[in-house]
């Protein structure tokens, strides 16, 4: 089972988003970052069935964010379709002045996820020891490390406690020889696939917006990695997705 597990289904990035849908044989969950997207990712889990969704407030909308955005994710968590919390975490690429706020939200969205015993997708970029001091004081907590980048040795304590690593595009690109090792050194029930469409275009299409239909090229890096069929990383992976999200999906 194809599942892309992280990819931004919005109509400010694709002139049809309806048609990118219909062009994916498989399942996909739509991640959330702000007002206007967790809105979009609730429309399209209404509107089709092999849509799923996560909400949250990405840590670069730290500083928009209202007490009402806060209420409409919880208010919304009573959606079958919405299956976790996400995307959610720590971005000191892009703001290293509201480090602080950007703690406490990511808290704030466990501390939600956690009510409801539900997974939480993180976004972590030049963060990953404070990401990791965070993740570690809720040990029951089911995360997901979207677009994992940092090293094996990372990830292996990271999967020993049950965290998923999402594979994406980054691993065809030339240069990704740390991801390599981690697909390499990882069990494949400790990966998920996903595409973060529209960024992230896996190769011979970089440069190219994304779409999910794309996560084949990363499955088929991934088992050429591996040295093992492209079939068993599809069905490996679909099964860690069914697990971690809890996705009411007939196998
Ligand atoms: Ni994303």
């Amino acid at each position: 089972m194809l599942i892309d597990t992280h990819c931004h289904l919005s109509k400010d990035d694709y002139e049809n988003v309806d048609e990118i849908i219909k062009n994916m044989d498989g399942y996909m969950i739509t991640a959330g970052s702000d007002d206007k997207s967790n809105l979009e990712v609730i429309e399209l889990v209404n509107k089709y069935d092999n849509v799923f969704g996560v909400l949250g407030i990405h840590p670069e909308s730290v500083t928009e964010y209202s007490e009402e955005s806060i209420q409409f994710i919880e208010r919304n968590l009573d959606n079958p379709k919405i299956v976790g919390i996400g995307e959610v975490g720590l971005d000191y690429y892009w703001d290293k002045t509201h480090i602080a706020e950007q703690k406490e939200l990511f808290i704030k969205q466990i501390e939600i996820a956690n009510k409801r015993n539900l997974p939480v997708v993180i976004h972590s970029r030049d963060a990953t020891l404070d990401t990791i001091e965070i993740i570690n004081k809720y040990p029951n907590t089911k995360f997901i490390f979207h677009c994992y980048s940092a090293s094996l040795e990372i990830a292996k304590e990271l999967v020993k406690r049950g965290v998923k690593l999402g594979i994406g595009g980054v691993v065809t690109f030339k240069n990704s020889i740390k991801l390599k090792e981690v697909v390499k050194g990882i069990n494949l029930e400790d990966l998920l696939l996903e595409t973060d469409s529209p960024y992230l275009t896996p190769e011979p299409y970089r440069g190219k917006k994304n779409k999910p239909a794309n996560i084949l090229l990363v499955a088929q890096k991934i088992a050429e990695l591996k040295d093992i069929p492209v079939d068993k990383v599809i069905e490996v992976t679909g099964k860690n997705a069914i697990a971690q999200f809890d996705l009411n999906i007939p196998l």
